[in-house]
């Protein structure tokens, strides 16, 4: 049996925690979560049960929610992705997984007998959300720097040609963030003769990037994708996971059902959804605006760019796609990776200059993993 603490120890506890988030979010480097934000004055709102259950444009019994805060934040991001409003839906989501799983559940609805495409560096999500949905599917190999190889996608989609093909487009690899070719995507399909198709785009980060920049690779509802999913916690910043999915409204009707308990349309993947993280997002929406993300995300190239030269003055290589603030270097010692909480995948590691990863930061980081690189080179010479 758990026992109730008495308020002081309670006190203690919460302010340890506390201390423990605020010195960990100083070596915060390797993940792609904007930890500069300010929410205070929405602390009221935890006061309510709030739930955004059902489809946030069809009304629900259930009051205490915030749809009405969610569909604005649907109708930016419409603006965002350059989707056709009278054409596109969505909802918030509790994050980039769950919006990868909404594409795919929507094209396998449309297409049952298809085969995904996704590349070796597509995130690990969609290959459990593969799982999930009991779809065929297959790998895709990946060029040295992240993007998918159009070579071997030619290839596989030359060798399924009676099948429908859902593909999974990379806009930004969690580990290198690369784009994948969307508009070579789309050639492969037409050069292959493949009729039927859907493109769901996994824009995590890079959806949040590639509309503030002035020459976006090819990657939203203008450029041929059929549905995206982008993280709210990651380019925007929340305490809370969350996230955006948009998809073609036509295709929504495939899983849409009517559900008389909460008196709504049941069109999204959870029951009870979050209505606080739509509130979190079209705070930071709004209190920002295009030209204060604008500015942000300008920033955040300037940091990265910042960190490559430092690279480089101690002889490490060090670089970054075009559009990208994910910074790719060799994996250091797992001393390293610990302490500044580096994302590592094999031989690589990367850090991502999101908002709150200031210059000093990463001079301090730099010197320390050259550092590391030295120790490293004498223990070889020495053997
Ligand atoms: C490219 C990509 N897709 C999907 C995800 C999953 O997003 P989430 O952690 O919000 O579920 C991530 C997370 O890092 C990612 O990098």
């Amino acid at each position: 049996m758990f026992k109730s603490y008495n308020p002081y120890k309670l006190e203690d506890k919460m302010k340890s925690l506390h201390h423990f988030f605020s010195e960990n979010m100083e070596s915060f480097l390797g993940y792609p979560c904007n930890g500069k934000f300010d929410y205070r004055s929405l602390y009221p709102f935890l006061d309510y049960p709030l739930n955004n259950v059902g489809d946030p444009f069809v009304s629900s019994n259930f009051a205490l929610n915030t749809h009405n805060i969610e569909r604005e934040v649907i109708e930016i991001f419409q603006d965002l992705t350059k989707a056709d409003k009278s054409e596109t839906w969505g909802y918030c989501t509790n994050g980039g997984t769950e919006g990868n799983m909404y594409g795919l559940f929507l094209a396998r609805e449309i297409h049952p007998n298809a085969i995904v495409y996704y590349s070796d560096e597509t995130h690990y999500s969609v290959n459990k959300i593969i799982k999930c949905l009991n779809i065929k599917s297959t790998r895709v190999k990946a060029l040295p720097k992240g993007e998918m190889d159009l070579n071997h996608l030619n290839q596989l989609l030359y060798d399924n040609q009676n099948k429908p093909a859902i593909i999974v487009c990379n806009v930004g690899t969690t580990m290198k963030g690369a784009i994948d070719d969307l508009k070579g995507i789309r050639n492969a399909l037409k050069k292959n003769n493949i009729k039927r198709s859907y493109i769901h785009a996994d824009a995590a980060l890079s959806g949040m990037i590639l509309p503030f920049v002035k020459d976006p690779q090819s990657w939203s509802f203008a450029d041929g994708i059929d549905s995206i999913s982008i993280s709210g916690h990651k380019m925007i910043g929340s305490p809370i996971p969350c996230g955006i999915v948009l998809a073609k409204s036509e295709n929504i009707d495939h899983i849409s059902q009517e559900v008389e308990y909460v008196g709504s349309k049941d069109t999204t993947i959870p029951g009870s959804r979050n209505a606080i993280s739509p509130v979190f997002l079209w705070y930071q929406l709004k209190k920002l605006g295009f030209i204060g993300f604008q500015r942000m995300i300008k920033k955040c190239f300037d940091v990265a760019d910042f960190s490559i030269k430092m690279f480089k003055a101690y002889g490490i290589e060090a670089w970054r796609h075009n559009n990208s603030v994910t910074v790719v270097f060799k994996r250091p010692s797992d001393y390293l990776i610990k302490k500044w909480q580096l994302a590592v995948n094999g031989e690589t590691a990367h850090i991502i200059t999101m908002p709150h990863v200031t210059k000093r930061k990463i001079v301090s980081f730099v010197k320390e993993i050259a550092e590391d690189k030295k120790r490293a080179l004498k223990q070889v010479s020495s053997l």
